[in-house]
């Protein structure tokens, strides 16, 4: 049994990788069935019965930016132990929306952690492990900021500033641009249509 792929979606708030999670989860259940296996989507902070408690505690409590950090890490690594290695061991492919990117980008990026410690716990939690494939939707803090503002209330990260979002979007960019083999970069200031075009002939390529 081949081992399955582990695909990431990423982006700021609004910028859309939700609109496109659950069509991209149905045609890589059509790929994975080829290679004999299924599709498990999970996400970021959570995917398991603990991490799901810590992402309840990262969205809504105050606590310190290295406190926060450490949780990210923490939810991750039990993720990775409990769901994302042994679904790719058994042949499954993995579909998380968000993963590590998405800690250099807000810890780092925007709210400023050094990124040598994010450095020193990415090989920690999962050594030289990185996704098969990351879709980073980029798009311009602003206009990511005027399509959040119609959803429900709120939550730590979504009531940040644009400035932070301008960080953090800088943040995933310079990450995409470290492995250029491993990310696509979405523009989701186009349509949608155009963009289930670009995401098939990702899935093309896997
Ligand atoms: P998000 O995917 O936006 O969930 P939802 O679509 O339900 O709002 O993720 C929740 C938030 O967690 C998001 O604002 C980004 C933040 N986050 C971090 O700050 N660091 C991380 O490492 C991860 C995985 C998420």
């Amino acid at each position: 049994m081949a081992r399955g792929k582990f695909i990431t979606f990423e982006g700021i708030d609004g910028a859309g990788k939700t609109t496109h999670l659950e069509w991209f989860r149905q045609q890589l259940h059509t790929r994975a069935a080829r290679a004999g296996g299924t599709v498990i989507m999970t996400r970021e902070p959570g995917g398991t019965a603990l991490g799901e408690t810590l992402r309840e505690i990262l969205l809504h409590q105050p606590m310190a930016l290295e406190t926060e950090a450490l949780l990210m890490f923490a939810a991750r690594r039990e993720h990775l132990a409990q769901v994302i290695e042994p679904a790719l061991a058994q042949g499954d492919w993995v579909l998380s929306d968000r993963f590590t990117d998405a800690t250099f980008a807000y810890q780092g990026g925007g709210r400023g952690l050094p990124r040598d410690k994010l450095e020193t716990l990415e090989r920690w939690v999962q050594g030289e492990f990185q996704p098969d494939l990351t879709v980073l939707f980029d798009l311009a803090p602003d206009t990511a900021s005027a399509r959040r503002s119609a959803a429900r209330e709120p939550d730590r990260f979504e009531r940040e500033s644009e400035r932070f979002f301008a960080r953090t979007r800088a943040e995933y960019l310079r990450r995409a641009q470290e492995a250029p083999q491993r990310f696509a970069l979405i523009d989701s200031s186009q349509d949608i249509a155009l963009i289930r075009q670009q995401l098939e002939a990702l899935l093309a390529r896997l």
